[in-house]
């Protein structure tokens, strides 16, 4: 793999919470580089700092000190709105409870990313196209029966394979998963490892966390947390 660019490079990022009068430190100098067309799962106890790095990989929370790199460009450096666009446009997030929105149809949830990330007129113009792609994405999850249905009328799989497609909808260059079968049933959990898996087989970078070292067997790398670092 390590022919391939690196993408994503985490370099002695620390990062610690204040509680009261104590300091948790969560990361001592964890470093990481995925390269593009990786598949990496990052595995450690519970409360070793597992979410808190992918938050931060991922620009949703900043480093105390180091640097996360996107194709050479630290975060940290970039303004607010080119941030913005690495969150909505480079990177796909799936969590654990997919953080679907009730209101909205799956197939709306779907098309969401790309919502946000255009002008009204790009928009406008754009919106056949957006709801075409959405709908490939839906059916390649095996939803193509539930475009109109809202999130809590689906089971678990079935919301999780509805935040896969959102999270890809932009087409990121990086897909990031915390613990995207931890609310489901061993069964539709290897669903989920499946649909990663294939993917992964067509070209996709993915960085997914879990507690659980049989799936992080389904990953190519397997990243160990452990006191603040990555190993
Ligand atoms: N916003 C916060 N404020 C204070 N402490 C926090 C905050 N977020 C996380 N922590 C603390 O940081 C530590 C690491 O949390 P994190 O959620 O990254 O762990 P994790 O490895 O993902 O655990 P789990 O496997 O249980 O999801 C924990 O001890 C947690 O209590
Ligand atoms: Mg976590």
């Amino acid at each position: 793999m390590s022919q391939l660019p690196v993408i994503l490079k985490a370099e002695n990022v620390h990062k610690s919470y204040r509680m009261g009068a104590t300091q948790v430190n969560v990361l001592k100098g964890a470093d990481l580089a995925v390269h593009e067309g990786e598949f990496i799962a990052i595995i450690g106890a519970s409360g070793s700092g597992k979410s808190t790095f992918l938050h931060i990989l991922g620009g949703l929370d900043r480093p105390d000190k180091g640097a996360i790199r996107f194709n050479g460009r630290d975060l940290n450096r970039m303004k607010a709105r080119e941030l913005n666009r690495f969150r909505n446009e480079k990177v796909g997030f799936v969590f654990q409870f997919y953080h679907l929105l009730d209101e909205l149809t799956v197939l709306e949830n779907v098309m969401l990313p790309s919502m946000i990330s255009r002008s009204v007129a790009g928009w406008l113009a754009g919106r056949r196209a957006v709801r075409r792609r959405a709908e490939s994405l839906l059916d390649q999850m095996g939803l193509k029966e539930r475009l109109k249905h809202k999130p809590y009328q689906l089971s678990g799989g079935e919301r999780q394979r509805v935040a896969i497609g959102r999270a890809l909808m932009n087409e990121p260059k990086l897909l990031l998963a915390d613990e995207p079968t931890g609310n489901l049933d061993s069964a539709t959990g290897n669903g989920i490892l499946n649909v990663l898996d294939a993917l992964n087989k067509a070209g996709q970078t993915i960085v997914m966390v879990t507690h659980d070292e049989r799936i992080a067997h389904k990953a190519q790398r397997i990243v160990t947390l452990v006191d603040g670092r990555a190993r």
